[in-house]
């Protein structure tokens, strides 16, 4: 089976801002304790931090991680967090069912941030709070001095503020769970009001509203309408999310699944258009899909330890998804999609980073080691940095139940103008056939394949553990070859691969 593919280095899409490899830590399960938090762990730093995380995050060069939820943040009194540790109040958390310490708040998490260099996108409470614990916080973590609030934050330790740039008007509000649940007027006018107070503080910084759960809460997508008619004027990004599943073990319709994410972003895009139409602006808004990731391996597991009457644990091992190699693909396919949307999509996190349906797991007390999907994010993050290109593909496709016309082949391509790299990122559907593509790239000058790398796995379900912890990683590709500007390569049956030419 062959595709052609033209790549033109003047055919693009629109700089990809670097915030779409953004990820998400929540308080929930064991994310941040002993995920990033654990002060007894042989590699804790002197703020009680995993070194050995840090180190993965780190290599993942993550740009921005929104906190600290989630529904977690809605019924979140960010004051908790504050102060000296022993004085701190246990509360019950009643998104997740369990109780929540304290001992990580805004201080500690800042520092974190610090240590594995990236900016916070922090998330303020619209549930069971509102516009003025929003206003306090903002002036908390940014003011500089000379207020009861950013005096605090200085008497606690940190003397300069934080500066934080994006923040997040609540979570999933349209969402029936959600602590503090509105309907899409009340939220729209709430979120408006905080919107309007923390800009009246600084009309520099960047404001998320929430947008759907995902494409098919029966509010959808009626509620990115009612919410932007209230917001358009004073917030920057709608939020949305999605996560994917293959319960039914049909791997043809999940890897299809990046049709319904792609239908999604065309329609919201299409109602922030009739919006901004409509309110007669120049102003345009974005989108920020702020929650993304495969989630449905540890369902069962979760209704275990959530009906399973223990009380509030502290936490407990909630969403531990073990990913897969055909896990690879699905977020190879999902990073692709958001490349080839840089138009409009902003910022993206990956949900979660740490034991929380995420790609690094760790061990209490023992071992961090990278899932499945780690490494298409990890090849994405690092070298899917530039102008997104826009491809013109032929390839045979299928039908999967839901969607005609699924190519086999998916790729996405970078252009970075300042190292000169041009990189692709090719996931191959078939389950059975390698797919030799010929690419012509045309208005680039004396590139050779400088990396090529390729990750296939015989068993789809194999997985990473902390005694195979490299089961499914990738290894150098060989056989690309780049002549008179025609790329050639061969993508093998159920296939991930990144080639870099520079
Ligand atoms: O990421 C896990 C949960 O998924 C988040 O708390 C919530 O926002 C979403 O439903």
């Amino acid at each position: 089976m062959r595709a052609t593919v033209t790549i033109h280095r003047d055919f693009t899409i629109s700089d990809i801002d670097e915030r779409i490899y953004g990820a998400f830590l929540e308080h929930l399960g064991r994310a941040i304790y002993s995920g990033i938090y654990e002060p007894d762990h042989p590699s804790a730093d002197e703020n009680g931090m995993r070194k050995d995380v840090i180190d993965l995050v780190k290599e993942l060069d993550v740009p921005v991680v929104r906190y600290p939820g989630g529904n977690f943040v809605s019924a979140y009194n960010w004051e908790d967090g504050i102060g000296p540790k022993e004085d701190r109040p246990v509360r019950l958390d009643l998104a997740w069912h369990t109780s929540e310490s304290n001992e990580v708040g805004i201080h500690e998490f800042a520092d974190w941030c610090e240590s594995v260099g990236t900016e916070m996108m922090l998330a303020v409470n619209l549930g069971s709070r509102g516009l003025d614990a929003a206003r306090n916080f903002v002036e908390y973590v940014n003011h500089p001095g000379g207020t009861y609030w950013s005096d605090l934050r200085k008497k606690n330790g940190k003397e300069e503020p934080w500066d934080v740039k994006l923040w997040c008007l609540g979570n999933e509000m349209d969402g029936p769970w959600q602590i503090g649940h509105k309907d899409a007027a009340e939220y729209g006018r709430l979120a408006a009001e905080t919107a309007k107070a923390i800009r009246a503080f600084d009309p520099k910084l960047e404001l998320v509203v929430c947008g759907s759960s995902h494409s098919g809460m029966p509010t959808y997508p009626d509620w990115e309408a009612t919410v932007l008619e209230h917001t358009y004027d004073v917030v920057d990004y709608i939020s949305l999310h999605m996560y994917f599943a293959n319960h039914e073990k049909k791997t043809g319709n999940y890897l299809a699944l990046t049709h319904k994410l792609e239908a999604y972003i065309d329609t919201v895009a299409g109602v922030i258009q009739f919006i901004k139409a409509k309110r007669r602006s120049k102003k345009d808004i974005y989108i920020s899909f702020d929650e993304w990731n495969v989630w449905y391996h540890s369902s069962q597991q979760d209704r275990q330890i959530l009906e399973g009457g223990d009380g509030w644990p502290h936490a407990p091992a909630l969403l531990e998804d073990i990913y897969n190699f055909e896990d690879v693909l699905q977020v190879g396919l999902v990073i692709n999609t958001f490349i080839r949307r840089a138009d409009v999509v902003k910022i993206a996190c990956i949900a979660q980073l740490v034991n929380v349906i995420a790609p690094i797991m760790t061990e209490r007390g023992g071992e961090a080691w990278r899932q499945t999907i780690y490494y298409p994010y990890y090849f994405a993050s690092r070298f899917g940095r530039g102008t997104a290109l826009n491809l013109v593909i032929d390839c045979p496709t299928y039908d999967s139940d839901a969607y005609s016309d699924v190519s086999y082949v998916d790729i996405s391509a970078v252009h970075n103008e300042t190292d000169g790299t041009v990189t692709l990122f090719a996931v191959n559907r078939h389950p059975d056939e390698s797919i030799d593509i010929d690419a012509t790239l045309e208005g680039f000058e004396g590139l050779k394949v400088i990396d090529h790398q390729v990750m296939t796995h015989n068993d789809l379900e194999a997985s990473n553990t902390r005694s195979a912890p490299s089961e499914v990683a990738p290894r150098q590709g060989n056989g690309a070859e780049l002549k008179d500007g025609k790329l050639s390569a061969s993508l093998p049956p159920y296939s991930y691969q990144m080639i870099r030419l520079g």
